[in-house]
C-alpha cells in the first residue's frame, strides 16, 4: 500500500525536495509513497488570485482566508479520502514518534502549510485540521516542518529501511536517548573505544549500552524519564 502525501502550500516547488534523495527519495522511485504538492494559489481571488487578507481586529501580518484553502482542501480530498489532514503551525500539539508511528502506519496525510501570520479560524474547524508543531521555535511556513514529518513517517514504511535499522534501538523508540557508537580506528586522538565493546560479551553490552542510554537522557532529556516512569 502507497502512502499517499499530498500537500498545500503556496510553494510547491519545495516538494519533495530533499525527500526526492536519498532513503525517501529511492523509497519515491520504488512507489513506496507518493508525493503531490497542490499550489494553495490556484484557488486564490481576483486578477491577482488573492490568497489571504488583513487580520479583523487589526494587527500585522496577514491571514490566509477560510474560503481560498477550503477549496483547496476540498479539491485534493475526494469523496471517501479519510486520510487525517494536518496543519503545519508552532501552534500545534508537539509532534512525537507515537504519532509518526501512527501516521506512518496509516493510508498518508493531507499536509496544510501555513504561511504569514496564520489561518483564518474557521477552515480549521470546519475542514477539522489537526495542527501540528515540529518544536518550541518559529519557521517562516509550514513546509519544512511538513518535510520533516513526512520525513520521519516515510523511513518508518515497510520496506523503506534495511532490518538492520528498522528501529527498536534508536532514540525515542524505548523512550530513550540513543547510547554512544563507535567504529574503527580502536584510538582516535588518544581516545579509546570502551573495553566492553571489543569484550564479545553481548550481554554485558547490552547491559553497558542500556546504562550509558540512561545515563545519556537522564543529563539531556530528564523529561522522558519521568513520562516512561
Ligand atoms: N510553522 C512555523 N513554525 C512551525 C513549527 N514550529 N512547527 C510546525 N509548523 C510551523
Amino acid at each position: 500500500m502507497t502512502f499517499r502525501a499530498t500537500i498545500l502550500t503556496l510553494f510547491p516547488e519545495m516538494f519533495p525536495g530533499p525527500l526526492g534523495l536519498s532513503l525517501s527519495g529511492d523509497a519515491l522511485a520504488r512507489g513506496l509513497w507518493s508525493c503531490e504538492a497542490r499550489n494553495i494559489r490556484d484557488h486564490g481571488l481576483g486578477k491577482h488570485r488573492a490568497v489571504d487578507d488583513t487580520p479583523a481586529g487589526g494587527g500585522a501580518g496577514m491571514v490566509l482566508r477560510a474560503d481560498v484553502l477550503a477549496a483547496g482542501i476540498d479539491e485534493a480530498a475526494a469523496p471517501g479520502d479519510f486520510r487525517p489532514r494536518l496543519l503545519m503551525s508552532p501552534r500545534g500539539k508537539p509532534l512525537t514518534q507515537a504519532r509518526v508511528r501512527e501516521l506512518a502506519a496509516g493510508p498518508g496525510a493531507i499536509i496544510v502549510c501555513g504561511r504569514f501570520e496564520g489561518v483564518d479560524e474557521r477552515v480549521i474547524l470546519a475542514r477539522k485540521l489537526e495542527e501540528v508543531s515540529i518544536g518550541d521555535y518559529v519557521l517562516s511556513g509550514g513546509e519544512i516542518a511538513a518535510l520533516t514529518l513526512l520525513d520521519a513517517c516515510i523511513r518508518l514504511l515497510p520496506g523503506v529501511m534495511g532490518k538492520e535499522a528498522s528501529g527498536q534501538d534508536e532514540s525515542f523508540e524505548n523512550g530513550l536517548l540513543e547510547y554512544p557508537h563507535y567504529t574503527r580506528p580502536r584510538e582516535f586522538e588518544g581516545r579509546a573505544i570502551p573495553d566492553v565493546l571489543l569484550s564479545g560479551d553481548h550481554a554485558k553490552i547490552a547491559e553497558w549500552r542500556r546504562a550509558e542510554a540512561e545515563r545519556i537522557t537522564r543529563e539531556r532529556r530528564p523529561d522522558l524519564l519521568r513520562i516512561r516512569s
